[in-house]
This record gives structure tokens, sequence and C-alpha cells, in this order.
């Protein structure tokens, strides 16, 4: 019989209960309040390991955000970087909106040029606007951190003259280029010293803190910066139990414990795990033994989908300077021992690492040290073949 199954691994999906984010559910509406009283408002970054909630976070934020009647938009940064086009379009959906309130409709225009310099100057393959060669010779600009300023503060101004506050939901930051993410640390500056109401709800992974302090450093007062991480045993414990609820389905102290033991918390790998427990019971009661017979299933699920799908995205060099991690034994492992497992020298490795880093694998931590965003990958690595014969040939 077809069993409707309330367990929602997978990216992006918003869990039957969102356990333990009510602190930041709640600052956050205050910072949502403030903006819509155009009180210049501080952008946030969440950050965490991948599979932790990130993105179901801030979309949660958005449904809160929208009922306050901000303007809100969610972008999704990708590896192959459309971020230009996405926040133009983003930028023209927001004076669509103002539009049609005919009293506002003289707040468009400059804006609207704003935005037609962006994308026609940097966006080149946007067909958006159709100009005339000397028109495009108007609008056309080299200086992608200008252009950008100048599209927030103009529609930062439309927003403050209109009462419509903006906030953009930017997933996955990790992925702008520094060409980019400079421009738009500026840009934000600029419209938050102007006193707007626009700002920004980044989602993204740990390196994204260096990523930007590097950028500029006065980005460190620009945004708030929040880390999200596993849950603790209550709030996994409500994550666990809450969903099946309605069922009348319970389960066993012991077999909860286990769970939160398996799956240290993480939030993707309780949602995966409960997913197979509960597909596989037949009774209303899940004890311990329901749970060690779904242990096997859980593993082989992660490792064919979860862990493998970022494995494959490791090229030859990449695989071994993780196996070289994994060597490493404790993590996070610091640069110099992952080159004494390769036998090179560290300046050597840097091109893999920031390969690595760049494709969101790894991540640097503190001084000269690195651990995977993936939780628990390095288990994984040790179940694979592959890194058992690259330590054979390897030897110390
Ligand atoms: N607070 C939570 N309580 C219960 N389940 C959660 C919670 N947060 C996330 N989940 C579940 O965890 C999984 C991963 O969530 P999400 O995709 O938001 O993570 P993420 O941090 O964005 O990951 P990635 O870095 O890979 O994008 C989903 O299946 C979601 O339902
Ligand atoms: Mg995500």
């Amino acid at each position: 019989m077809f069993k409707v199954n309330p367990y929602r691994p997978g990216a992006g999906l918003m869990p039957a209960y969102l356990a333990g984010r009510d602190e930041d559910i709640r600052e956050m509406e205050q910072v949502f309040d403030a903006l819509a009283m155009d009180v210049p408002t501080s952008s946030v970054i969440f950050s965490g390991l991948r599979g932790v909630g990130k993105t179901v976070l801030i979309n949660k934020l958005q449904k809160i955000a929208e009922e306050k009647n901000i303007f809100c938009r969610h972008i999704e940064v990708e590896e192959r970087n459309d971020f230009i086009s996405q926040i133009a379009t983003c930028s023209q959906a927001f004076l669509r909106k103002v539009s049609t309130k005919e009293k506002f409709k003289n707040l468009i225009q400059k804006p609207l040029d704003a935005i037609k310099a962006l994308v026609i100057s940097f966006d080149p393959n946007d067909n958006t606007f159709s100009l005339s060669m000397q028109e495009r010779e108007l609008y056309q600009s080299t200086n992608l951190t200008q252009s950008l300023m100048e599209v927030f503060t103009t529609i930062g101004e439309t927003a403050y003259k209109s009462h419509t506050p903006i906030c953009f939901f930017i997933d996955e930051i990790q992925y702008m280029k520094s060409k980019e993410l400079g421009p738009l640390i500026a840009a934000l500056h600029r419209t938050n010293q102007l006193g707007y109401p626009i700002m920004v709800v980044g989602a993204g992974l740990p390196k994204i803190y260096k990523m930007l302090s590097d950028e500029k450093s006065y980005s460190e007062r620009l945004f708030l910066y929040k880390e999200i991480g596993s849950l603790t045993e209550g709030q996994s414990q409500k994550a666990i139990e809450i969903p099946v609820q309605k069922f009348g389905v319970t389960y066993t102290k012991e077999a909860i414990k286990r769970i939160i033991s398996l799956t240290k918390g993480y939030p993707f790998f309780i949602q995966q795990f409960c997913q197979i427990v509960y597909k596989n019971i037949t009774a209303k009661e899940i004890g311990l033994t329901d749970v060690e017979h779904s242990i096997d299933e859980f593993f082989r699920t992660l490792d064919v989908g979860f862990f493998k799908v970022r494995y494959e995205r490791c090229a030859n060099s990449d695989k071994k300077f993780v196996f070289a991690m994994v060597k490493c034994g404790e993590l996070p492992c610091t640069i110099s021992n992952i080159a004494k497992n390769l036998h090179k020298d560290v300046s050597a490795i840097s091109t893999t690492r920031a390969q690595l880093i760049g494709k969101g694998i790894i991540y640097p931590i503190r001084y000269k040290e690195l651990d995977f965003t993936v939780p628990e990958f390095d288990e994984y690595i040790r179940r694979l073949d592959e890194y058992h014969s690259w330590c054979e040939e390897n030897p110390e």
C-alpha cells in the first residue's frame, strides 16, 4: 500500500517541521520590521556546510518578509554565473511592481536607465533592450562597480519614495565571481550610507566570510554573519518525531538516540535516515531494531547520491588531494600534511587546492587548515576502493 512519507531529503525541500531555527527567524523578523519602516538595515549572511538547511531557512525568511510587504526576489547563483542578468531581471520586476501605482510612475525612469546601462554593458547576450547604435554608446559603461551602484542607489531611492522596501535573497553566494562580489558589496555599502531600504539575505558555504573580507575590508561591518550548523539533541528529536506525529507514529527513546548519533544532527541526514526508517516499518512504534535494520540502506543511499555527486565533480588531481586529506586522519588538516601525503611541496598543490575550494568541496579554516564542506565526507572516502588502492600506491 502507498504510504505517505513526511520526510523530505533533498536540496531546498522544506521539511515538514523546521527544527532549531526559531531564534534566527525571530531575529530576522525584527530586521524585516526595521526594513519595512525604512530604517537602514545590515545585510545578513548565513553560512554553513552542505545540507545544514541554508536554503530552506532563507526560503522561510522570504515568506516572512513577503508577508511584511517587502519586495522579495530569490536569486540562485550558479557556477556558470549569470548574476548580473538575474539582478537586472529582479530589479526590473521591482520597477514593474512600483509602476502599477499611478502616483509612483515618475520614479521609474532613472532606475530603468541604470538597469539598461548595466545589462547593455555587462550582459552582452541579453536582448531585453533594443537600442540604436547611438543610444548604445550613451549607455555603455566599462565599470561594473559604478554601474551596479547606480542600479542599487536608483532602485533604493525608488524603494524609499514608494515605501516598497526590497530584499534580495541570494543563495549559493560563494559561487559569485570576485569581479561581481566586490561591486555588490560596494553597491550595498552605498545604499546603506544613503539610508535606502534595500538589503540582501545571502546563504553560502563557510568560505564566504573570507571571500567577503578579502574583497572589501569594510564588509565585516556591512554584513551580519550567522553560522548555521547541525541541530542540538533536543532540536534533532523534534525534527525526527514531529513529522510523523499526525500519523500516530512514535519513536522509542533508544531509536531516537541512535538516529541522532548516526546523523550527528545534520538536517539532511535526519531527513534521509528517517525517510528510510519510516518506509521500512509496519508498526506504529519505531524501535531500535527498526533503526538498526535501516542503517545499511541509509549509507548506501548517501553513497550513491549525496556523496557521489560531490565526488564525481572532482578531477583526478582533485581526488588525490581529497585522498591525501583523508589520510591525515583528523580533520581539519593542515596544508603541509596534505602536501606530505602527496609527496609534493605546498606550492605545487595550491592550484588543486584553489580548484577544490572553487568547486565548493573543501573550505579553508583558521590558518592554513582545510576541511570538507560535506559532513562525513571523509568516512565516505574511506569506504571507496579507489582510496585504498591510492593508499597502497602511496605508502608513508
Ligand atoms: N531546520 C531543519 N529541520 C529539519 N530539517 C531540515 C532543517 N533544515 C534543513 N532540513 C532538511 O535538510 C535538507 C537540506 O536542506 P537545504 O537544502 O536547505 O540545505 P543547504 O544548507 O541549503 O544545503 P546545500 O549547501 O547543499 O545547498 C532538506 O532535506 C531539508 O528538508
Ligand atoms: Mg542550499
